[in-house]
């Protein structure tokens, strides 16, 4: 298929009206070849310069990774980072932008997946908007599984991936830019080429990407975007809270603690769990993978062996979710790690 005929051009118009449903948004959404990291360097440099001072809000890796981004292509980044586990307090975000007001964007992460926490972004985007600065949010592990409206909360640019709920291979990057982020854009000094949105919006205006797409990703995305509509948001979003749940019970049950410090904010579409007291977590992680075929997520960084992560994002069921916690519960029972 030619990326610049008509029949591309009518898939990437249906999958950017899909986009633009699941995002609630009225303008189009934009589509980068690139995983989510991708994504979010695309949120830096479209709006912002070298010199620009940035707070970058983190609850975990990548909330971290996304502060180091800004900080890679010059902006001048102050870190507001809390205890793996916690959320980030909109009061404290609040009271940083009042304490300088030369602050001139908010980086923030909506579900953090290293730590299975998810931020209270709807109260953190309106302490932004009040005080008139620009949110960028990561909403990689969120957006698709659990509601993000986009232009309800008001926010200026948000960055999805599509290896996570929108249930297709890594390789794209979604990305909103709303009317302020757009103004921002227009005297943004950071340097950009691939990742340039004005390109990438114009080109869309054509049909087309600027630059020749991952087209196989986007025949996933149009066939994912048909199974969502098919359960509707809704649908989609009560199946998230479910398994979650699920997961969360389950786990405890077997008196397991969640990373999330606050349960009201453990995630939806991934669940962190400390491995218990004496459990050796990579030899069970090990024999659930090479014996049962279930493969657990582990801990980044300094939660490197210290946690277990189960992702229930996308296309996956109860059944699934119940299938690999069966196997876990054996193997700590083996273990004696748990009663
Ligand atoms: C919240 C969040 N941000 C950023 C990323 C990075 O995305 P990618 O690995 O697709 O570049 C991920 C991936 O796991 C993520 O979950």
């Amino acid at each position: 298929m030619n990326h610049r005929g008509p029949e591309f051009a009518e898939i990437l118009r249906r999958v950017t009206d899909g986009l633009n449903w699941v995002f609630g948004t009225s303008s189009d959404i934009l589509s980068f070849t690139t995983s989510g990291t991708g994504g979010l360097e695309a949120a830096v440099v479209n709006t912002l310069s070298p010199g620009d001072k940035v707070l970058s809000v983190s609850i975990g890796v990548f909330g971290d990774r996304f502060g180091d981004i800004a900080e890679t292509y010059g902006a001048d980044v102050s870190r507001y980072k809390v205890e793996f586990g916690e959320i980030a307090e909109p009061a404290e975000i609040a009271r940083r932008l009042d304490d300088d007001a030369s602050i001139k964007a908010v980086l923030v992460t909506h579900n953090e997946t290293s730590t299975g926490v998810t931020n209270p972004l709807e109260r953190v985007a309106a302490v932004v908007r009040e005080r008139d600065r620009l949110i960028l949010v990561d909403a990689i592990s969120s957006l698709s599984s659990v509601p993000v409206p986009v232009e309800r909360w008001d926010m200026d640019v948000v960055a999805s991936g599509s290896q996570k709920g929108w249930m297709v291979p890594p390789g794209l990057a979604f990305l909103y830019m709303g009317p302020r982020a757009w103004d921002a854009y227009a005297s943004a000094t950071m340097p950009r080429f691939y990742f340039d949105a004005k390109r990438a919006a114009d080109s869309l205006g054509k049909g087309q990407n600027p630059w020749t797409p991952a087209m196989s990703m986007f025949y996933g995305m149009d066939k994912a975007l048909e199974l969502m509509r098919a359960e509707g948001l809704e649908g989609i979003y009560t199946r998230h809270e479910a398994i979650a749940r699920y997961t969360r019970e389950r786990v405890k049950s077997w008196g397991l603690s969640l990373v999330a410090k606050d349960e009201q904010y453990a995630s939806n579409t991934v669940t962190a769990v400390w491995w218990p007291e004496g459990a050796d977590g990579k030899a069970i992680s090990n024999e659930a993978r090479t014996e049962h075929g279930v493969v657990l997520g582990g801990g980044q960084q300094s939660l490197a062996g210290r946690i277990f992560r189960v992702g229930h994002l996308g296309w996956v069921s109860e059944q699934d979710i119940e299938q690999a916690l069966d196997v876990l519960e054996g193997l700590l029972r083996d273990a004696k790690a748990i009663a």
